[in-house]
C-alpha cells in the first residue's frame, strides 16, 4: 500500500538525518535544524528513493540525495514561514522555528540546512565524482533564482501586484516555487544511474503542479488540524493561486488532469513505476 511505502521511506530518511546531525555541536541553530527536518510527508525524499529503485540504484547511495532534497525543502519552509514572508506560527503541527527559537536562529538554521543539502547531494557515497557534481549543480539550478527562489519571489511580488496573474504567470510561479524541487527529486535516481531523466522530468512537472494546486485547495477548504499548518491565508494575503483564478472546481479538475498526465508520462517504465503512479493519485487526494 502506498501510505505504508511512503511511511517506510520517511522513517529511513529520519534515521539518516539523525545519523548526520548527531556529530554536530549541540547549539540552538543545530537543534533548530534537527527540529525543521523532523516530520512532514517526505514526498520529495520518497521520489528520490523510488526513482533510484526504478534504476536499480542501491538505497545506500540514494539516501544521500533523498536527505539532501528534504534538507533543502526544510530550509525553504523555515524561511517561507518567517514574518517577512508568510508569517506563519504553525508547521507540521508544531510552532515554526522562529516562534520556537527566534528569527535570527530561524534564518541561520535555514542557511545551514541549505548548505547541508549540497554537502549531502555531493556526498562521496553517491558515486563517481561526475555523478556527485551533476547532483549538486542540478540542485543549485532547481533551488536558486531560476527555480524555487524565483517562484517564491514571484509569489511575494504577486501579493502587491495591481492586476491578478494570468494562468500562464501562475503556472510559471508554481513551477518554480514547488515544481523545481519536485522535479529534481524525481530525476535524482536517474542521475545516480547515469540514465535519461526526460520521462521522469515530464512526470514531475505535471506532478509538481498538481501538488501545488492541491496545496492551494487545502489552503481554501482543508482541515488545519490535519494539515498541521494555518489555512485560509492565501485569499487573505491576496495570493495568486490556481484557486483564486480557476475557482475550487476548476482547480480540482486541473489537478486531476495533471495527475493523469503524470501517470501517462511513466509509460516507458511499465509496471515498475506503479508506486510513482500511486504518488500522483496521492498528491491530489492528500489532506495534509
Ligand atoms: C509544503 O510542502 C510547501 C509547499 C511547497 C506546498 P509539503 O506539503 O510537502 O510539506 P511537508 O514536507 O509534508 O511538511
Ligand atoms: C511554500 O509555498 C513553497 C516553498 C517553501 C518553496 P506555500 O507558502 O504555499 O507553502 P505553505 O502553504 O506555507 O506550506
Ligand atoms: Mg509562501
Ligand atoms: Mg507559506
Ligand atoms: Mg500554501
Amino acid at each position: 500500500m502506498f501510505a505504508e511505502r511512503l511511511a517506510g521511506d520517511a522513517a529511513r530518511i529520519q534515521a539518516h538525518f539523525d545519523r548526520v546531525l548527531v556529530g554536530f555541536d549541540a547549539l540552538p541553530v543545530v537543534q533548530a535544524m534537527s527540529y525543521a527536518t523532523t516530520g512532514g510527508k517526505r514526498l520529495r525524499g520518497f521520489l528520490v528513493l523510488e526513482g533510484a529503485r526504478l534504476h536499480d540504484v542501491a538505497p545506500e547511495r540514494a539516501i544521500w540525495p533523498a536527505c539532501a532534497i528534504e534538507a533543502l525543502h526544510a530550509y525553504s519552509l523555515v524561511h517561507d514561514d518567517l514574518p517577512c514572508m508568510d508569517d506563519d506560527d504553525l508547521r507540521r503541527g508544531r510552532p515554526t522555528v522562529h516562534v520556537e527559537w527566534d528569527e535570527g536562529t530561524a534564518v541561520l538554521a535555514g542557511d545551514a540546512l541549505q548548505a547541508l543539502a549540497f554537502e549531502l547531494a555531493a556526498h562521496e557515497d553517491c558515486g563517481a565524482a561526475t555523478v556527485r557534481a551533476d547532483l549538486a549543480v542540478s540542485l543549485a539550478r532547481a533551488s536558486g533564482a531560476q527555480g524555487m527562489v524565483l517562484g517564491q519571489a514571484l509569489d511575494i511580488a504577486a501579493e502587491a501586484a495591481e492586476a491578478p496573474l494570468s494562468l500562464e504567470q501562475i503556472t510559471r510561479l508554481q513551477a518554480g516555487k514547488t515544481g523545481a524541487l519536485i522535479e529534481w527529486a524525481a530525476c535524482a535516481g536517474a542521475r545516480l544511474a547515469g540514465a535519461e531523466t526526460a520521462p521522469l522530468a515530464d512526470y514531475a512537472r505535471a506532478l509538481g503542479l498538481a501538488f501545488q494546486i492541491a496545496d492551494d485547495i487545502l489552503d481554501e477548504e482543508g482541515d488545519a488540524a490535519k494539515a498541521g499548518k494555518r489555512l485560509r491565508k492565501d485569499a487573505e494575503a491576496g495570493k495568486a493561486t490556481f484557486v483564486s483564478l480557476l475557482g475550487l472546481e476548476g482547480a480540482r479538475a486541473r489537478a486531476n488532469a495533471l495527475a493523469e498526465q503524470a501517470e501517462a508520462a511513466l509509460a516507458p517504465y511499465g509496471q515498475r513505476a506503479d508506486p510513482l503512479r500511486e504518488a500522483a493519485r496521492f498528491v491530489i487526494s492528500r489532506e495534509s
